[in-house]
């Protein structure tokens, strides 16, 4: 099973952006930890700042990918072209969204997301975990 991890905006500054909320683990933890948990799995792991860079991929996974763990990150709030992207693979490559915070807590800008219609679910709150816990959920739903 061949899984790609998506992540957006800023999320390379995790470890020191905002600890309070996001936590302290970097994305190299993350990506360690998902890896350590889930050795059966092929796990491909990218971050950009760029909304291009992920549609592209996004749009480049029927037939390369089994699934998709995404956070968009802010892009979650505002890219129609990325709930586009994930809706035009969906057939093949569903994908689960994730996020650290648990955003209905937070700003009210932050409370939709744009991107989990075209999600088969969403994780959010329990920091870094949640993208292991998004991934058990993605490997439940595919060994079905
Ligand atoms: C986030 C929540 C978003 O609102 C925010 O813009 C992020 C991170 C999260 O993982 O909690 O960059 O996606």
């Amino acid at each position: 099973m061949k899984i790609l991890v998506l992540n957006g905006p800023n999320l390379n500054l995790l470890g020191t952006r905002e600890p309070e909320i996001y936590g302290t683990e970097t994305l190299t933890d993350i990506e360690a930890q998902m890896k350590t948990i889930f050795p059966e799995v092929e796990i491909e792991f990218r971050q950009s700042n760029s909304e291009a860079d992920l549609i592209t991929w996004i749009g480049e996974t029927r037939g390369k990918f089994d699934g998709i763990v995404i956070n968009p990150a802010a892009l979650t709030h505002t890219s129609l072209g990325l709930c586009d992207a994930l809706k035009a693979v969906a057939d093949v490559v569903p994908a689960v969204e994730v996020h650290l915070s648990n955003t209905h807590t937070r700003e009210a800008i932050r409370h939709k997301s744009l991107t989990a219609p075209a999600c088969i679910g969403q994780i959010m709150g329990f920091q870094g975990f949640g993208y292991t816990l998004a991934l058990r959920a993605l490997v439940q739903k595919l060994s079905a």
